[in-house]
């Protein structure tokens, strides 16, 4: 692996020195894997499930002796989409020997219904199904689970962003993938999302298909020291310094949360000179102005009193009752029924989160926005 050119790395996983902690959830993954048992990793967004996973992958594939299948269920609308997905991450992991694919991977791809083709431009290869009408998805999945099953090393099968499947026409989602991975109890599979609520009630409510299946990890940052450390090590490693209490004000102001906390890193680093409160808060000016297009849609998509409602709970977050009258009459909201219905809304959307009875903005840079506001 090249050095990278900024020990705060901000594109997923490249390598353990670049990456922080999480030793207790490594331990916890390699548990549940040697002992045969299945997966759910959950978090808010942006905490590093999927760089996890990733480092997990690279640690002990080797120790382990199991390969990775990872799918990103992200853009996938449908049974067909998953399915192609997945059929693609298969090929891209096996199907590159030099004498062209095997033949067992021709004849899954077969089985499946789909082709392989190469685009004219780029000349990456593309899986895509053929004209006839594919075969239901449970058979697709019975063939891509023979397929995983037989290979000679044990695979491991990441979906990630598996809250997807609730949003697909098929309603029958949680049940036909619970039976896929009950059918082939070789394979070992790790279910993540980011839509924490969801996710938890698809594996936890005891009326839903996945109940008491697998074991769940809620990912919660990084404890401040540790992350503390590990900034004040790659800065003095490259002969920069930075003193504690910057470290604390860069831990505060992004919540902890994994993402935020390495993009500040990344633009201190890039400063190369000693970091001041100025300096500092020029990071925090440029990091929200990157993100406003994104607020301006999210103005958009919400109705008045929602975003007043949000923007109460920012200023003042944490908030333990916003229901209360106090906080209606302090922040100008208007009929309580309204502002209920909003945080309602809020919620299910998780533009609002609820953590230990406390109510918060889920993204820490739009809630910092409205702070800043006069
Ligand atoms: N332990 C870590 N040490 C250093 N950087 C990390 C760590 N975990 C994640 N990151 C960085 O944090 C960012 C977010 O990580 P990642 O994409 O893995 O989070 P996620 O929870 O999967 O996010 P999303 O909810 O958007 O899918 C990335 O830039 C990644 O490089
Ligand atoms: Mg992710």
């Amino acid at each position: 692996m090249k050095k990278p050119g900024n020990p705060f790395v901000l594109a997923g996983f490249i390598s353990k020195d670049y990456f922080c902690d999480r030793e207790k959830e490594l331990t916890w993954l390699k548990d549940q894997f040697v002992n045969e048992r299945n997966m759910v990793l959950y978090s808010w967004r942006r905490m590093g499930k999927t760089s996890l996973i990733h480092c997990f992958s690279n640690l002990y594939e080797s120790a382990l002796g199991f390969e990775t299948i990872y799918v990103d269920l992200m853009s996938t609308q449908s049974f067909k989409d998953a399915i192609r997905s997945i059929a693609q991450a298969v090929h891209q992991k096996y199907g590159r020997s030099s004498g062209g694919i095997s033949k067992s991977l021709g004849n899954l791809l077969a089985r499946l219904g789909m082709t392989l083709s190469f685009d004219p431009v780029s000349g990456i290869p593309k899986i895509s199904f053929g004209l006839s009408s594919p075969i239901p998805p449970e058979e697709s999945l019975q063939a891509l689970g023979e397929f995983l099953d037989g290979r000679k090393k044990k695979v491991l099968v990441v979906l990630d962003e598996f809250q997807q499947i609730t949003r697909y026409p098929e309603k029958n989602g949680e049940a036909v993938f619970r039976s896929w991975m009950q059918s082939f109890p070789g394979v070992r599979f790790i279910f993540s999302g980011s839509q924490r609520n969801l996710m938890r009630s698809i594996f936890s409510d005891q009326n839903r298909p996945f109940y008491r299946s697998t074991q769940l990890l809620g990912l919660q940052p990084i404890p401040r020291g540790v992350y503390g450390t590990f900034i004040r090590e790659h800065f003095k490693k490259e002969g920069q310094i930075i003193d504690d209490k910057t470290v604390e004000a860069i831990y505060t102001w992004s919540r902890g949360q994994t993402y935020t906390i390495q993009l500040i890193c990344n633009k201190a680093f890039a400063l190369k000179q000693a970091l001041t409160k100025k300096a500092l808060e020029h990071i925090h000016f440029e990091i929200i102005e990157q993100e406003k297009p994104v607020f301006y849609n999210y103005m958009k998509m919400l109705t008045k009193t929602q975003w007043e409602v949000l923007k109460a709970i920012a200023v003042s977050e944490p908030v333990s009752n916003p229901y209360s009258t106090d906080f209606i009459q302090k922040n100008g909201l208007g009929a309580a029924s309204s502002v209920g219905t909003a945080l309602g809304a809020l919620l299910e959307k998780e533009m609002v989160i609820e953590e230990n009875y406390q109510y918060l903005l889920h993204d820490v840079i739009l809630a910092r926005w409205f702070q800043q506001q006069p």
